[in-house]
């Protein structure tokens, strides 16, 4: 499965990436209005993150029509390059804007998706990737966890190679039950990370490890015991 950060503070990618074995970062206007930095030094540093790194950056267009959203993503495309997934929202525009980009070879995202429909519309449009937004469908009184079972079941029947990245988590639970249905992708946000793997039994055996060693070797590590020759 492929791990997305769900953020626009670079230093948080980057403090995730030094732990965690990701493949770039997600963005969406409303995440891109909640930090303080200028935008466009923002991008600069996350131009120099995905040369750096080799990893991917989601940016979403913010046009209303198609043909501005295929302008703003040719542009977005020339500075980012291929490190670049441009998302297009799961409306009429959107998927005008799809086949368009599809078509000058660029990597498109279809988000903001509440159904299987969408979803497949988005894969038929050659989209290669489809994000379900899983809080969000949960909301509407659907169930996220089961749409994505349904959008990943109905991929694999039809042959379309679109990756299902999920989005919009509220729990550590809706994100392991994608991982169980097949999920492709997942974008959480950098808390999230840390919750994945944290376990309490973990640390109570870390503690036992920590206090057995310490009563026998004191402060000494175990490297201190390697033979000298
Ligand atoms: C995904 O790319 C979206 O940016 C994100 O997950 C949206 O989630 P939210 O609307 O719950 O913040």
């Amino acid at each position: 499965m492929e791990y997305y950060v769900d953020i626009a503070d670079i230093e948080r990618v980057r403090a995730v990436n030094d732990c965690f074995p990701i493949d770039g970062f997600t963005t969406n206007p409303a995440i891109l209005t909640r930090t303080d930095r200028p935008l466009s030094r923002l991008f600069g540093e996350y131009r120099d993150y995905v040369r750096e790194t080799g990893q991917r950056v989601f940016i979403q267009v913010t046009a209303q029509d198609a043909d501005g959203m295929i302008d703003q993503a040719v542009r977005l495309h020339a500075y980012f390059g291929n490190a670049l997934v441009v998302k297009l929202p799961a409306v009429k525009a959107g998927y005008r804007a799809c086949k368009e980009l599809k078509r000058r070879g660029m990597a498109v995202c279809v988000t903001v998706v509440h159904s299987t429909m969408q979803a497949l519309m988005a894969a038929k449009a050659g989209a290669d990737y489809t994000a379900p937004y899983i809080s969000h469908i949960d909301n509407i009184g659907a169930d996220g966890v089961r749409c994505v079972d349904e959008i990943v079941r109905a991929f694999d029947r039809s042959g379309y190679a679109c990756k299902v990245l999920g989005a919009s988590f509220r729990t550590v639970e809706q994100v392991d039950k994608l991982a169980i249905v097949g999920c492709h992708a997942v974008t959480i946000t950098p808390e999230t990370f840390d919750m994945l793997i944290a376990h309490p039994s973990t640390d109570v055996s870390m503690r036992g490890f920590d206090a057995g060693w310490r009563e026998k070797y004191g402060e000494a590590q175990i490297t201190d015991f390697l033979p000298q020759d």
